[in-house]
């Protein structure tokens, strides 16, 4: 195969504009015939019509997209006349949709999937309002899938036989949001305590519940929370008297850094916190799902004296909607059920109306992978993370992951590659998070680009 540089090395002895033409082209051809299909995706053209060009311009596009708010007019002009037509408007969404999904490697989102079995149940309005496990009256839901799905999670993490409690949510942010108020619920007085590297939904959840929140610095280089300093704070509300809701970071994210839960622990056993002062809450937003399948860096609610976790279901598992789970022990939910008579169910959960097609997406993902199919993309994702460290570090890229993550952490590149590839930036660096959808050809169509677009960046930087 050509590499980049080859192609680079080319264009720049024909001059700027045979550049930028060399990027185009090696753009579109990689773009065709390097990428993998996502499962998913059609598989019809790659690029967006002449025809529907339109969507390319914000002012055309706004003005095709256009929803008529006058009653249409039998013989007078009708205010969507020289417009596309719906069904043309659906086709480039369509197209565009596939495109960005073929070139997007910032966010942590599984897109390697085929739900088309679980078409047929979009045509009824699936609602899990209320507690999973208490029936409301509302007879069109998809509880028996939602229980199923909690099953299993309280499996693979280990919770106590009929100790655990929990929802499918709408993303991993309510989880978050949940697990948080399930804490402060237990402990009203508590101080929030958590690593500056935090995701903003904990922060969030703080000012929304009026909270006090510390946040801890991280490690340099590193991203986990420093235990130097956790432990002071934590000896300091200890002697206090003070209880204590700790977020821990399964994955934070842009770093994809790990805080040590058995570190953690180890900090509120050394200060002689009592169990029924604290409650740690682990944040596992994408590797919360894949940490039982690494290594012995387990994760135990049986063992460890831990109290909820929230993941989101769109990352690791892959699901085409926002969704997640939560769970926590049982003891806790009790503090927050309020029965509620119109629902004849009780009020658990943040939402009342819960997406019951998420749960049964959760559940058929699930089924379909079985605990062998996570632990084979979990050990894929890995494997393609480490080559995707390698591919840019041979590049002359400068690129750091962490053992437990398979994100992968580098300088970041100019904006028109960072704007194709839909990359998450802060400051200097960006990321690739590495999923299932990445496979090694996508890497290489990636690490490709990268090159060409450093070289023709430096160019225009000498000019
Ligand atoms: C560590 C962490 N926690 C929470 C979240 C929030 O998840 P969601 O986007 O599903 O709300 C994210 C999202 O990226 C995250 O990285």
């Amino acid at each position: 195969m050509i590499r980049a540089g080859q192609h680079a090395a080319r264009a720049v002895a024909a001059g700027p504009r045979a550049h930028c033409r060399a990027q185009q082209v090696r753009y579109r051809a990689e773009g065709a015939s390097l990428l993998t299909h996502s499962k998913g995706a059609g598989g019809t053209s790659h690029n967006i019509e002449e025809s529907q060009q339109y969507w390319h311009d914000p002012v055309l596009r706004d003005q095709a997209m256009k929803i008529p708010t006058k009653k249409a007019k039998k013989n007078g002009k009708d205010e969507l006349a020289g417009l596309p037509d719906t069904t043309d408007i659906l086709d480039a969404f369509n197209t565009h949709l596939e495109n960005q999904t073929r070139f997007h490697a910032g966010y942590p989102y599984n897109l390697d999937y085929d739900f088309r079995k679980l078409r047929r149940f979009l045509k009824y309005s699936i609602n899990n309002l209320g507690d999973p496990f208490v029936m409301s009256n509302y007879g069109v839901h998809s509880r028996p899938f939602e229980t199923a799905v909690i099953d299993f999670f309280a499996h693979i993490w280990e919770f106590p036989k009929d100790g655990y409690w929990g929802y499918v949510t709408s993303c991993g942010t309510e989880g978050n949001l949940h697990s948080i108020l399930v804490a402060r619920e237990c402990h009203p007085d508590a101080v929030l305590i958590t690593s500056k590297e935090t995701h903003y939904s904990v922060p969030k959840a703080a000012r929304a519940y009026r909270m006090e929140c510390v946040e801890v610095d991280t490690i340099p280089n590193n991203g986990e929370i420093d235990y130097d300093k956790l432990n002071d704070i934590v000896a300091g509300y200890g002697a206090e008297g003070r209880s204590m809701i700790l977020n821990v970071n399964l994955g934070t994210t842009v770093r994809g850094a790990v805080d040590d839960l058995h570190k953690v622990i180890q900090i509120m056993e050394d200060n002689n916190i009592p169990r029924e002062k604290f409650h740690i809450h682990c944040d596992g937003a994408l590797f919360g799902m894949m940490m039982p399948f690494v290594s012995d860096n387990g994760l135990s609610f049986d063992t460890m004296p831990i109290d909820s976790i929230a993941v989101s279901g769109h990352k690791f598992l892959g699901c085409p909607m926002p969704c997640g789970i939560t769970l926590t022990r049982k003891e806790h939910i009790a503090k927050m059920s309020q029965e509620i008579e119109y629902l004849n169910s009780v009020d658990t959960t943040i939402m009342g109306s819960r997406n019951g097609h998420a749960a049964l997406f959760m559940w058929y993902a699930l089924r379909a992978k079985g605990v062998e199919g996570l632990k084979n993309d979990v050990e894929t994702c890995f494997e393609n993370a480490r080559y995707l460290h390698g591919r840019l570090l041979e590049s002359g890229v400068k690129a750091e992951r962490n053992d437990l993550s398979t994100t992968v952490v580098f300088e970041r590149p100019p904006e028109d590659f960072v704007q194709r590839w839909q990359l998450a930036c802060e400051g200097d660096i960006a990321h690739m998070v590495v999923m299932q959808n990445h496979s090694k050809t996508t890497i290489d169509a990636f690490c490709a680009e990268l090159e060409l677009a450093r070289v023709l960046a430096k160019q225009e930087q000498d000019k």
